[in-house]
């Protein structure tokens, strides 16, 4: 394999590795959940910065593992073509333009409603109305992160087989095994890592 090849190949799996980040946003809130309705005092303006300071980065990252994502699909002499084509890399392609597009409805619709809504409050405690509506907009928020984890799961799961593949029950079991942990991220705070 090329220098080049085996650059890009660490890129992609560092950038797949900084992609993580929604399971630790699900511990944050898990924990942050604990603490009772939204209050619009320290705790929820240091997780809300936390939680929209993440997106950029976050789209910086799912534009890095398309870019080197091809760049390794042309570099191995496969085409454009195969991107879609090619089971496994179809499913590691269009769930991330998928990903892509919650990023983006996060990003320009459901957080500023939960910003607003903070705003509203003026760093009082949020009135019992105000709670009632950020609550529902939370609970989005952390399902479409679920969904992201997934998908991240599920791509990492697909790229270490993208030349050889595994026998169709394994990937099938190792979804579900995906799917199984993400479940625990969204309804826990995974005190013992795995479950
Ligand atoms: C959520 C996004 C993605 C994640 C988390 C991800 C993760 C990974 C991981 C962990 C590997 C294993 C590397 C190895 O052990 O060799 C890999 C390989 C690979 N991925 Fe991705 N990937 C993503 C998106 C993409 C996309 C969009 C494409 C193509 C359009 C792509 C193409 C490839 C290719 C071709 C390999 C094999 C690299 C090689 O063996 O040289 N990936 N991916």
């Amino acid at each position: 394999m090329g220098t080049m090849t085996e650059i890009l190949r660490l890129i992609h799996i560092v950038n797949a590795m900084l992609m993580i980040w929604p399971f630790y946003a699900l511990v944050a809130v898990n924990q942050r959940g604990r603490l009772g309705p939204p209050l619009g005092d320290r705790v929820d303006v240091y997780m809300e910065n936390i939680i929209k300071n993440r997106t950029i980065p976050c789209f910086v990252f799912q534009g890095t593992a398309l870019v080197s994502g091809i760049a390794l699909v042309l570099l191995h002499g496969r085409t454009l073509a195969d991107i879609v084509m090619d089971p496994i890399l179809a499913l590691k392609f269009i769930p991330l333009i998928l990903i892509s597009g919650l990023l983006t409805y996060v990003h320009l619709s459901l957080q500023p409603r939960i910003d607003a809504l903070f705003v509203q409050a003026g760093g009082a405690p949020a009135s019992p109305e105000q709670a009632k509506q950020i609550g529902p907009l939370r609970i989005r928020r952390k399902r479409l992160a679920s969904i992201c984890l997934f998908v991240v799961l599920l791509s990492t799961m697909l790229g270490v087989q993208v030349w050889a593949p595994f026998p169709i029950w394994l990937t099938a079991v190792l979804t579900a095994a995906a799917a199984l942990f993400t479940w625990r991220a969204y309804s826990s705070v995974t005190p013992y890592g795995w479950a």
